[in-house]
């Protein structure tokens, strides 16, 4: 008999002071992302993709408001009138720059008199009884929450035009091992989803059993250096790849290589936050759509994983039966596990991080790029909203494909194995990439 699902028992003060870290650490990535600008191109919308900085600034106080001060902490409204500005689900981005929108100055403002509110809550409150409060989970909510628009924030200033105005150290290079090129992953059943992870969002819960046949899985995500061999036979101009949707969709839009790529002096180059250089051929492909990874994946003879045999292969580990929290087990991660955190700027080379591989080796399965996979975005079997529908619940259909595995740009309290993102099939500014998969017999 195996155990149903990681045992995560925290004492309260020790999720206090998560809960503090987490909503600090997401605090200080806003502020370099909103401060390494000026005025300008805080407020200028710079993709009709994308809201100004400014908006996911005072977006975020406002949620933090709703939850944290107001629906937890049971304190009056502080800005009750911005309530609908901010509201994603009223304004779609394209309309947000006409809106009535605080100012930089009194954003800061605003989301700093919220935060010293929620952290007096959060210093006084009982962190167990009504689900919201259990454990901490609406303050591990909204640090998620936030982390989400800094990522959010990062994809603007990727599209932004002009110099660069953020910087990182270059990730660690590959250890130099040979590795082999795809991973059998025997067939089974295992443990999805969870029902312990005290911050866990409503799409992953609640943890059930699958039965996945045995399939095979590449080692690393697909590189840049496949990537151009994809292109250079033809990858783009041959209809037999694409799906129907797929095919129309570069044809209308005249797309030929992944989005920040062009082509010049017979090599590729690409732009990556205000500098352009050429494309590293060993680096995980990043800002390509589901149609783009779907594509690929079917001219090299292979497939999109489905999103059961990615979290199989990321949490199941076959000595114990367990299904694990990553793919290294079950502690967070370090800096010498995964790419996550805007820790760097770019993903990892094809084949590091070591200390982060899977029992069985499969390898970047956390962090670096996301990782496209075949499946829908649909409830697992016992799905409830909480805390409200719009969290998953309206997004629940074909139209949108899961994304797992986080990438460079995700934090770890928004990342974790059982982690669910999802997107339309056209997306391609997010730092999404995939790895391809085959059946086993
Ligand atoms: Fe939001």
């Amino acid at each position: 008999m195996t155990a149903p699902d990681s045992d995560l028992t925290i004492d309260p003060e020790a999720l206090r002071r998560r809960a503090e870290t987490a909503l600090r650490t997401a605090r200080d990535r806003t502020h370099t992302l909103t401060t390494c600008v000026d005025e300008p191109d805080l407020t200028a919308q710079h993709s009709p993709l994308m809201s100004p900085l400014v908006w996911d600034l005072a977006h975020i106080g406002n949620q933090e408001e709703q939850w944290l001060l107001r629906a937890v902490g049971g304190r009056d409204a502080l800005r009750p009138e911005i309530d609908s500005i901010y509201d994603a689900f009223e304004h779609p981005r394209a309309e947000r720059p006409a809106l009535p929108l605080l100012a930089p100055a009194e954003a800061r403002g605003y989301v700093h008199e919220v935060r010293g509110r929620v952290l007096d809550i959060l210093e006084r409150i009982e962190l167990r009884g009504a689900p919201l409060v259990d454990a901490g989970f609406a303050f591990g909510m909204i640090a998620q929450h936030e982390q989400q628009h800094d990522e959010t924030m990062l994809i603007t200033h990727q599209l932004r035009r002009g110099p660069a105005a953020l910087t990182a150290p270059p990730p660690p290079a590959a250890d130099g091992a040979a590795l082999s090129e795809e991973v059998l992953i025997p067939g089974g059943p295992f443990t999805m989803g969870t029902s312990a992870e005290p911050w866990a969002l409503d799409n992953e819960r609640p943890a059930h059993r699958r039965l996945v046949p045995a399939f095979h899985l590449d080692t690393t995500p697909v590189t840049n250096g496949a990537y151009e061999r994809f292109i250079a036979d033809g990858g783009y101009t041959e209809r037999r790849w694409w799906t129907a949707d797929g095919w129309a969709y570069i044809q209308e839009h005249g797309l030929t290589a992944p989005l920040f790529w062009r082509r010049e002096g017979g090599q590729w180059l690409r732009r990556r936050f205000g500098v352009t250089e050429p494309v590293p051929p060993e680096e995980p492909v990043v800002h390509v759509s589901w149609y783009e990874a779907d594509a690929y994946a079917r001219w090299a003879g292979r497939r999109l994983p489905t999103e059961e045999e990615w979290e199989k292969a990321a949490r199941h580990d076959p000595e114990s039966g367990r299904s694990r929290r990553y793919p290294w087990g079950d502690e967070d991660p370090t800096p010498a596990h995964a790419n996550l955190g805007q820790r760097h700027l770019r993903p990892a080379a094809a084949g590091s991080y070591p200390r982060g591989a899977s029992p069985l080796g499969v390898r970047q399965l956390i962090g670096d790029v996301w990782e496209w996979t075949s499946s829908d975005f649909l409830p697992y079997p016992g799905f409830r909203a909480f805390p409200y529908r719009e969290y998953s619940e309206v997004f629940f259909g074909p139209s949108h494909k899961v994304l797992r595995g986080g990438s460079f740009a995700v934090d770890e309290v928004a990342c974790r194995g059982t982690f669910r993102n999802w997107d339309l099939p056209v997306r391609r500014q997010i730092f999404s990439g995939f790895r391809t998969a085959r059946d086993a017999s």
